[in-house]
């Protein structure tokens, strides 16, 4: 299948370009323009796999390059986002921008050229702080950040437009996902680098709040099961049904790392109260359903083999140098 991927560069993006060049699919990678002529982490992945693909450099905003970027392909995924809930308590207007004006100028130019499928990727922040759990897709959506509410309404345009123009869109709405080349302010990351870097004092905010925390192979197996199916006008959870509190991650991964540590309450780190979602814990029978989905690293065996198998690639001397300077205590 010919696909345009958006935010290919990225920590779900460059594991997704991996997975379907190895599945034969012919893939047109879009990286965001940025001055230091970098391809973010696609310059990471193995010549077997990049010279396959075909890169450009551009941004979703743009409409010229979003039209003649998306068409002569069956495909658009589209990953292409801000994610950092608190740099969007800053830069709200980017959030808009890019997260809903963005995604409406893919949706218009994959109407154009008639584009046979179009997944959106949505995030579980949209649920809020839940009202029951385990959460399903039916469950109310609540922004408690700008991020949220920005992809709420990217899904919402989304969703208008398959039940508007009969677009053949999915929404794939992840939980929280980790793994290698995850950003270092993600928590499963912030905990490993904070460990390698020496530090017994773990600099962390709330620490009761509860995810579902699903292996970036599980996920991006799950994008794989949609491009076989047409769940179109479908919001799909994915989420492996099991959930964490921080503390109980720096427990798991201090013991995997072998070291003893406290936690220090870092007040920087707090949410605004009203804005920090408690917890998220995800109801998968729709994608285990409509994508016989079934995700691996569950219960404790899997998740400590996946957080083990993330705490061996940040330990590698070459990909810990991508987090040197201030990020690297974040
Ligand atoms: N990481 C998670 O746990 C998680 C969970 C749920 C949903 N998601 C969603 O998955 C998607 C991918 O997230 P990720 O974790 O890979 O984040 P990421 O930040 O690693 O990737 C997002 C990519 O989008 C690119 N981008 C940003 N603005 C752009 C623009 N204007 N034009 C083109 N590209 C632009 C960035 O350069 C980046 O490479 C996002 O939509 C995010 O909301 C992520």
């Amino acid at each position: 299948m010919k696909i345009l991927i958006t935010g290919s560069e990225g920590f779900f993006g460059s594991h997704l370009v991996e997975r379907l060049v190895k599945k034969g699919h012919k893939l047109k990678c879009l990286v965001l323009y940025n001055a230091f002529n970098n391809f973010g982490w696609l310059d990471s992945l193995s010549k077997n796999i990049t010279k396959k693909i075909q890169i450009i450099t551009g941004d979703i905003r743009d409409e010229n390059i979003i039209n003649s970027a998306i068409k002569n392909n069956d495909c658009v995924i589209n990953l292409a986002a801000l994610i950092g809930i608190p740099y969007s308590y800053n830069a709200a207007k980017s959030y808009v921008d890019t997260n809903i004006l963005g995604t409406l100028k893919l949706l218009e130019a994959a109407k154009l050229y008639k584009i046979k499928k179009f997944i959106h990727t949505s995030t579980s922040e949209v649920y809020g702080t839940p009202k029951y759990v385990p959460i399903d897709e039916n469950h109310p959506l609540v922004g408690q950040s700008p991020y949220a509410a920005t992809k709420i309404a990217a899904d919402q345009l989304a969703i208008s437009f398959h039940r508007s123009f009969d677009q053949p869109v999915t929404i794939i709405r992840p939980f929280n996902t980790f793994g290698p080349r995850q950003s270092a302010r993600a928590i499963i990351p912030t905990i490993i680098l904070q460990i390698l870097n020496g530090n017994k004092v773990l600099k962390l905010g709330n620490t009761d709040t509860r995810r579902d925390f699903t292996f970036i192979d599980d996920t991006i197996s799950g994008f794989e099961a949609i491009l076989k199916k047409k769940p179109f006008g479908e919001v799909i959870n994915l989420g492996t049904g099991y959930d964490y509190s921080i503390k109980d991650l720096v427990k798991i991964i201090s013991k995997e790392m072998s070291t003893k540590v406290e936690i220090e309450l870092d007040k920087k780190r707090l949410r605004p109260k009203k804005s920090e979602v408690l917890r998220l814990k995800a109801n998968n029978g729709k994608a285990r359903k409509i994508l016989n989905w079934k995700p691996k690293y569950i219960k404790q065996k899997g998740f400590i083999a996946a957080i083990r198998k993330t705490i061996d690639w940040y330990s590698d001397s070459e990909n810990l140098q991508n987090f040197k300077g201030d990020s690297y205590n974040i």
